[in-house]
């Protein structure tokens, strides 16, 4: 059974003093909360200290925004899997914004990707097609080439979240239909092992329509993430959600 989940990702968002600040509530709100698995990605100069924070209860997970594929060298600037793997579980790679920002291709994304597995790491592998004119397909072709030279067995320990670009941070998520055709196709390729997310504008209003679907594994928060109520209740409606309806086999 695939475990429902709900991923924070802050982007480049929180000072010190915000990010402890939100950790702590998260933490604090999450302690009763059952049935669902819950990771902040806070921006890689937090992840000890929210990690630090998290761990202290165990309940939610620490995830990276980022990587860079090689284990260690001259790479001024980067973070690598092995500094990643003692403090964190996750990592977020080829989230569109690292893609139309910072010029990452899909032969980066699944560099990053067979790196993150080869240390330990779980991958949570964003695809999604440009605008909203253009076919999912571009998003199973981005999917297809990050999962490239990954063995099927290993599809049990990545994650993947659908965020069509044109719904992030519009203040409106993509139609059900779309999400739903989506999630199906991707599956298509995964199979069934593989946590299938939504990402794209997800906040209070919705949230309960989208845990209601079965195709729809979990969500990837961004704004609605930084903000500690917003954060909490899309949590708690996600769990009680899904402990009636549970993840489609
Ligand atoms: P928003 O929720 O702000 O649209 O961002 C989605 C996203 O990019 C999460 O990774």
């Amino acid at each position: 059974m695939r475990r429902p989940m709900v991923v924070a990702n802050w982007k480049m968002n929180t000072r010190a003093s915000d990010a402890y600040i939100l950790a702590t509530t998260i933490r604090n709100a999450i302690a009763p909360i059952e049935g669902i698995e819950v990771v902040v990605c806070p921006p890689s100069i937090w992840l000890g200290e929210v990690s630090d924070i998290l761990k202290k209860d165990g309940k939610v997970n620490v995830g990276a925004q980022n990587m860079f594929y090689e284990a260690e060298g001259a790479f001024t600037g980067e973070i690598s899997p092995l500094m990643i793997v003692d403090i964190a579980k996750y990592v977020i790679i080829g989230h569109s914004e690292r893609r139309a920002y910072f010029y990452e291709n899909d032969f980066i994304v699944n560099e990053k990707v067979l790196a993150a597995i080869k240390h330990g790491l779980t991958p949570i592998i964003c695809v999604g097609e440009k605008h909203k004119s253009s076919p999912i397909s571009d998003a199973i072709k981005q999917l297809n080439e990050a999962l490239t030279h990954l063995p099927k067995n290993r599809f049990k320990d990545i994650v993947v979240a659908y965020e069509p670009v044109w719904a992030i941070n519009k203040g409106k998520v993509a139609s059900m239909d779309h999400i739903v055709k989506a999630m199906i196709k991707i599956r298509e390729v995964v199979g069934r092992d593989t946590p299938i997310l939504y990402g794209g504008s997800v906040n209070t209003d919705h949230i309960t329509d989208l845990a209601k679907r079965p195709e729809i594994d979990g969500v990837l928060v961004g704004s609605a993430s930084i903000r500690a109520a917003s954060f909490i209740k899309i949590c708690q409606e996600w769990a009680a959600t899904k402990s009636f309806k549970g993840c489609a086999a």
